[in-house]
């Protein structure tokens, strides 16, 4: 079975439906740890009642970027890990772990790259970018992480309509839900081509 580190930011209901689809059997990995940069975020409890190890890297436990890369590869190597999987980590992913880990870093994005993507285009800002734009379809996107913000391969896309009379927290909800049904199945796949 393949193992993955889960990095995070924030709720973490991405996080959940993961945990939840690997208890169901349904995603046939297993989790080594949650990495948070705040060491406050909901990601936190849910990993603490599910009984997974939490590591909380930041710049204020490693001030030096290079030297937080360097510590977050030997913590992947330490623990297997095979693939690496964002699932609201708000903070660029270190070079060092990047290039560790070639092709083995999954982000999620809640539009529909490259459009609506970049630094400053996260959360909620993304669904008021795509309101006001007029476009009639969002949704979500599954990419591999490279250096730059949301710009990897894309792996998977989901669209999402956008309703008449949506606000940027209706359609963020919308595309919540889409995410939940995509990336665990992203995340299987992804997982069972590692040799
Ligand atoms: C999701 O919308 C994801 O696409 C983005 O950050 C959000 C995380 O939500 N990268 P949650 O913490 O999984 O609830």
């Amino acid at each position: 079975m393949k193992t993955i580190a889960v990095m995070a930011s924030g709720g973490g209901s991405n996080f959940q439906v993961i945990l939840d689809g690997i208890a169901r059997g349904k995603l046939k990995v297993q989790v080594a740890f949650l990495l948070v940069n705040n060491s406050r975020c909901g990601a936190v409890e849910k990993a603490h009642a599910a009984g997974v190890m939490v590591y909380h890297y930041s710049s204020v436990t490693h001030p030096d970027p290079q030297q937080l890369g360097e510590a977050l590869v030997e913590l992947g190597h330490k623990n297997s890990v095979d693939l690496w999987v964002l699932a609201g980590y708000m903070k660029k992913v270190p070079s060092p772990l990047l290039q560790n880990w070639k092709g083995r870093v999954l982000n999620i994005h809640p539009a529909l790259l490259p459009n609506f993507g970049g630094q400053g285009l996260y959360g909620i800002h993304v669904h008021k970018a795509v309101l006001q734009s007029g476009v009639s379809e969002s949704g979500v996107t599954v990419h591999l992480v490279d250096e730059e913000y949301d710009r990897g391969p894309i792996l998977a896309q989901r669209a999402v309509p956008v309703l008449p009379g949506d606000t940027p927290e209706s359609l963020g909800a919308r595309v919540l839900a889409a995410e939940h049904d995509l990336y665990w199945r992203v995340i299987a796949e992804q997982a069972a081509k590692l040799p």
